[in-house]
């Protein structure tokens, strides 16, 4: 198209009002929310980016398929279309519904993982992590040495450190890792992607040593976009090929289906081994339920396996990526740097460089996060020493849900950060006057320092 203007790729049927608040109202909202954004009213929120998962707004279609649903206890037709979509993309000869991606995690090392072993992937998500933990066993981030430089433009930096993958299978690991993950894409390391090469060569790995390849699939259709962006000899292949390509490198896959099956709810476990899915699908009806719809109601299976075949689309990938990246240009623009290059789901400002003079035993990056609520009711997620006491970086994530801001929410957003951006010195650290014994960051209470 000869246009620059990257429209969304959509038009809007049903709207949702945006209650609009003051600073003041904000920070007694923030207040009685005791500084953890965690605790406060969506309704005081004005522009949500706590997170892209379950936020999103379903297509017409989408809406249509839920109609459909059917509710049968078992063998719902809804679940022959789910399950026939999850086939069609993957390859997969099982597909097991669950109510989210967690639940999945949970059934897989279940029947997977034992104390002592130990679980390779580039990043682990918190709930994966906490998953292979709680069988006792390790989860081991092998990501590319490329991750540790926020900064640094480079195409893939969600790749698994390949060497370092053998010299596990090879060593300290033999015979001790029941299966290798791969996350895609990274959230935990930026919403980094990973290439097409890099997954064959961690295949190759995990032949050569006889251990299966899972994949975290959340954001599997951003992934397969950067592929075609970004990956030398992908550029003439759709989103749909690269990802039917990709499912097929692995033995099976956990998706939140909350992410790029446009659902509010919704995951998924798939595989090709019969015996292991007997087992899934005998620990899925203890807590999930039936195998033909796991913890979901027919009619979000339907909803789901719509979601499912409109994600891969290539205008709606273009705009979603656009939006991004659009962010994290106007973060730049501001002074405030992010991780480089900019995910598909979300831009990740870099707090600790904006405000080097809070240390991080006074939560830099839930400064700004706090800041940006009191600011302008824009909510992010800080991901760094108040989620994990001891973080290699301070981050306030600004995630995007799908297909519900414009252009001029994210113009919003920017003038937002460059009005906090302009007053950095002025930024005070919190401490913690409460906190749970685990999961902090959700929970624990805060007060400003004077
Ligand atoms: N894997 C990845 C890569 C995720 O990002 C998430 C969730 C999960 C697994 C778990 O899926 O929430 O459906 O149980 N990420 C959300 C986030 C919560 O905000 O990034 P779930």
């Amino acid at each position: 198209m000869p246009y620059r203007t990257i429209i969304e790729p959509f038009r809007i049927k049903s709207v949702e009002p945006i209650r609009f608040t003051t600073r003041e109202e904000r920070e007694q909202a923030l207040a009685a929310a005791h500084h953890n954004l965690f605790n406060l009213h969506a309704n005081d929120v004005m522009i949500d980016l706590l997170t892209d998962s379950g936020t999103g707004a379903m297509s017409a279609e989408q809406w249509a398929a839920l109609m459909r649903g059917d509710e049968s206890y078992a063998g719902s037709p809804s679940f022959e279309r789910f399950e026939s979509v999850v086939r069609d993309l993957t390859g997969y000869r099982h597909v097991i519904p669950t109510h989210q991606g967690r639940a999945a995690e949970r059934i897989l090392f279940a029947e997977t993982t034992k104390a002592g072993q130990i679980v390779p992937n580039n990043n682990h998500f918190d709930t994966t992590r906490a998953n292979v933990e709680y069988q006792g066993a390790e989860a081991r981030d092998l990501v590319c040495a490329e991750a540790a430089d926020l900064h640094l433009e480079a195409p893939f930096k969600g790749n698994v450190d390949v060497d370092a993958l053998e010299h596990l299978l090879a060593g300290e690991g033999a015979g001790r890792v029941p299966l290798v993950m791969v996350t895609i894409t990274n959230n935990a390391g930026g919403g980094q992607p990973v290439s097409l090469a890099n997954l064959r060569d961690v295949r190759d790995v995990c032949n050569r040593f006889g251990v299966p390849l899972f994949l975290d699939a959340a954001r599997f259709a951003e992934n397969a976009w950067f592929i075609v962006q970004r990956e030398l000899g992908q550029q003439h292949r759709t989103p749909r090929e690269v990802a039917e390509e990709v499912f097929r490198l692995a033995d099976g896959c956990t998706i939140s289906l909350k992410k790029d099956g446009l659902g509010n709810i919704g995951g998924l476990l798939a595989m090709n081994d019969d015996d292991l899915a007997q087992r899934c699908r005998n620990l899925l009806i203890l807590t999930e339920g039936f195998p033909t719809y796991g913890g979901l109601a027919g009619r979000d299976l339907d909803a789901l396996a719509q979601g499912l075949t409109e994600v891969t689309e290539p205008n709606y990938l273009h705009y979603r990526a656009r939006s991004a990246e659009y962010l994290a240009e106007k973060a730049w623009a501001a002074g405030v740097d992010t991780v480089r290059p900019a995910g598909a789901h979300a831009v990740y400002l870099d707090a600790g460089a904006l405000l080097p003079h809070i240390p991080p035993s006074q939560f830099p990056a839930q400064a700004l996060a706090c800041e940006l609520y009191l600011e302008g009711g824009v909510r992010g997620v800080e991901i760094g020493s108040l989620m994990f006491g001891d973080a290699p970086h301070e981050l306030v994530r600004l995630a995007l849900p799908r297909r519900v801001y414009t252009q001029s929410h994210v113009d919003y957003v920017g003038e937002v950060i460059a009005a906090v951006a302009s007053r950095a010195a002025s930024l005070r650290g919190y401490l913690i006057v409460e906190e749970p014994p685990w999961l902090r960051h959700f929970t624990a209470k805060l007060l400003p320092i004077p």
